[in-house]
């Protein structure tokens, strides 16, 4: 049996359902409590996994900031195609170089780009899956993954059954653009989407948020 780490997936979603503001950012919509609470599900984690269009487009902090004496997970990155720009918060900011998964085809820029601020791991084959991705991951001695993606990229993970654990903050905004995606999803739907596969572990409601850990039923 192939050996993977465990992974867990944390997103903070509004009353309708989205993750993403209309200009495609997340921000200004959890609170503090949501912060603090991220840290904590950080803090027990070996890695971090970022989408690339979420670096880019929101420039997440990634240091803990809400929980003392807590280790950072090391960030790892998932690139298809082209690279990112090293003044991003996650190559500044981290205590540990950011791992950085590529294909041949970016590989070069990547490493002209990154090389001081990152380690690079080139995989072989045309598309980055996350199965191979993860087996590394566990080769190297990780144990404990946390996804925080997009929703594209925790799909990718979702697609092949990969998450073992969800936690979901419902913060109190409904946007009502019906266009915005929610915490996961692409063109397909999900195989046996409706058998009943996940098992509310904890709920809890502080102010006005409500934050929810599930598990896969095995
Ligand atoms: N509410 C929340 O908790 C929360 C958390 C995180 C993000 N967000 C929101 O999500 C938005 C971005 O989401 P997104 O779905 O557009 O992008 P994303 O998931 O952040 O990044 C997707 C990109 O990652 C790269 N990638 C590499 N390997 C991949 C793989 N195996 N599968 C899928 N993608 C892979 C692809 O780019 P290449 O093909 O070019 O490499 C892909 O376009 C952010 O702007 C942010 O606002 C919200």
């Amino acid at each position: 049996m192939t050996s993977i780490p465990n992974v867990t997936i944390n997103m903070a979603m509004t009353l309708d359902g989205k993750v993403s503001r209309p200009d495609g950012r997340w921000y200004g919509l959890s609170s503090r409590n949501d912060k603090k609470r991220m840290d904590e599900i950080r803090s027990k984690a070996d890695v971090l996994i970022l989408g690339k269009n979420s670096i880019l487009n929101d420039d997440p902090v990634i240091h803990l900031r809400y929980v003392e004496n807590g280790n950072d997970p090391r960030p790892v990155i998932l690139l298809r195609s082209g690279t990112l720009p090293e003044d991003k918060k996650v190559f500044r900011f981290s205590k540990q170089p950011p791992l950085i998964f590529c294909l041949n085809g970016n590989y070069s820029a990547v490493r002209d780009n990154l090389c001081s601020v990152a380690e690079i791991i080139l995989l072989p084959g045309e598309d980055l899956s996350p199965l191979e991705v993860l087996k590394h991951l566990y080769e190297m001695g990780y144990r404990e993954a946390l996804l925080e993606g997009g929703p594209s990229l925790n799909d990718s993970f979702f697609r092949l059954d990969l998450i073992s654990r969800i936690y979901v903050t419902i913060v109190p905004f409904l946007i009502g653009q019906n266009d915005l995606p929610s915490i996961t999803g692409g063109h397909k739907q999900y195989f046996e989407f409706d058998r009943k596969k996940w098992e509310l572990k904890s709920h809890d409601a502080i102010e006005n948020e409500v934050f929810l850990m599930y598990e896969k039923i095995k």
